[in-house]
């Protein structure tokens, strides 16, 4: 029987100076990963640029460690924004996507310096021309085009189908090219070139293969037929990571590997060159470095279901009961135990849905104040926790070389109230 460590921290100790539930990052797993992407994704052909989705998991610490790496980052909203500048991002290094940015939004970038702005439609290119010119700034676009290519993964996180409310379609280059057009009459709008994102937790390179065929060859026939010349790329993110067993996600490296060759064989084939071509990923950044730590409560057995009742849930992991999403599970203080017994683990929210796994082996005789770890939290956990039934959002924690830090407090009570007021609107 031991004890479970992340970043040489036993997780007890975690637990009992800043209780449960908690997300802790193994930050040497972040920095694996970052480095990694660093390494394998690069050409003789182009530049690159790794940009990651701070969607997945953003704060200060998080931005310190991509700055660190010389990681560029996307955001998606004026939020977003505010947070990477908090944690020292430089603002060329943004990238700022989303398909309904505000004026505000875009006002908010053009301020602070913001190096690309990922236009949805020519609308939006409008006000954005109209914008920079005013303000007199100067600002990269690039256009979100969908592929029309489908990849394997959960509807709600496919992205690059035809009907998908992302981004132009591949077929409408008309109103590609007037886009360009638009953004090439304003001397502050210097158009970059594509973007595409096609889904997230896509295990295959098979469609990522697929995308970067058609981007390209896109990118050549507007380039013949329209005159367009540009000189990035960017194929978005969403590679695959371990949830459970059933997951085989492709290393980072052979996933660079086959990514940058498949560029390489396009561009000689289309007889066009790229500047710069970049990749977003960002849960296979933040995803496997994330645990999440609960403490055991009461336990119930019902019909041919055994429960363990642990002290977070879907406010702390919305995925199972939004996606249908599947995870691995120990019990932390009881780690090489056989697995002997079948469980469903269910959160403490008011809601039957708030059941974080069913149906896992784990340890006999699972007792109160046994700690159970969730492997895999790290992106979209924290990202999309809410305070649902007055349960405060759950703290951070980076643990490192036997060491810990808090990088992101526990919500308490008083937050919970902390907006409420009493004033007066002046209509
Ligand atoms: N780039 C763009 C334009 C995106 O929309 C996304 C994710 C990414 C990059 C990063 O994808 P990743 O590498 O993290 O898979 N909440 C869902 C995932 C939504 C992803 C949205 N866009 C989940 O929990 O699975």
């Amino acid at each position: 029987m031991s004890i479970l460590e992340i970043g040489g921290v036993p997780v007890d100790r975690i637990a009992e100076k800043c209780g449960t539930p908690v997300y802790v990052f193994d930050e040497a797993k972040i920095e694996k990963q970052l480095a990694d992407y660093k390494r394998y994704f690069v050409s003789d052909m182009f530049d690159t640029d790794i940009v990651y989705a701070s969607k997945a998991f953003t704060c200060r610490a998080m931005i310190q460690k991509l700055v660190e790496a010389g990681a560029c980052i996307d955001v998606v909203s004026g939020g977003e924004l505010f947070i990477a500048e908090q944690g020292g991002m430089p603002m060329e290094n943004v990238y700022f996507h989303g398909n309904n940015k505000t004026g505000e939004e875009l006002e908010q970038a053009l301020d602070a310096g913001v190096g690309t702005i990922v236009l949805d439609n020519l609308t939006e290119c409008g006000i954005l021309a109209d914008l920079a010119e005013h303000k007199r700034k100067r600002i990269n676009a690039m256009l979100r085009i969908n592929p029309g290519v489908e990849a394997h993964t959960h509807e709600y996180i496919m992205t690059g189908g035809s009907n998908s409310k992302f981004g132009i379609s591949i077929n409408e280059k008309d109103a590609i090219a007037e886009l360009v057009k638009r953004a090439g009459e304003s001397e502050y709008v210097d158009f970059k070139g594509f973007h595409s994102h096609i889904g997230s937790q896509i295990f295959e390179d098979t469609a990522f293969m697929k995308a970067t065929e058609v981007l390209i060859s896109f990118y050549a026939e507007m380039e013949r037929e329209y005159g367009i010349s540009c000189s990035w790329l960017s194929l978005g993110g969403g590679f695959g990571i371990r949830y459970t067993d059933a997951d085989k996600p492709m290393s980072v490296e052979d996933m660079c590997r086959s990514l940058i060759g498949k560029c390489e064989d396009v561009l000689k084939k289309e007889g066009v060159s790229m500047e710069k071509i970049m990749i977003e990923p960002g849960r296979s950044i933040a995803g496997e470095a994330g645990y999440t730590l609960y403490t055991v409560g009461y336990q119930k057995t019902a019909g041919d279901r055994h429960y363990i009742f642990v002290d977070g849930g879907m406010g702390d992991n919305i995925r199972p009961a939004l996606y249908q999403a599947e995870y691995d599970a120990d019990i932390a203080n009881r780690m090489g135990e056989e697995k002997e017994e079948e469980y469903y683990v269910a959160g403490k929210y008011c809601e039957s849905g708030d059941i974080l796994i069913k149906q896992i082996m784990l340890p006999k005789k699972i007792e109160k104040g046994d700690l159970l770890v969730i492997y895999s939290t790290g992106a979209y956990g924290y990202s999309m926790a809410s305070c649902y039934n007055g349960i405060g959002r759950a703290p951070v924690v980076f643990a490192k070389d036997g060491k810990a830090r808090t990088v992101l407090k526990r919500e308490t009570y008083r937050d919970l109230v902390r907006l409420e007021t009493d004033e007066e609107v002046n209509i």
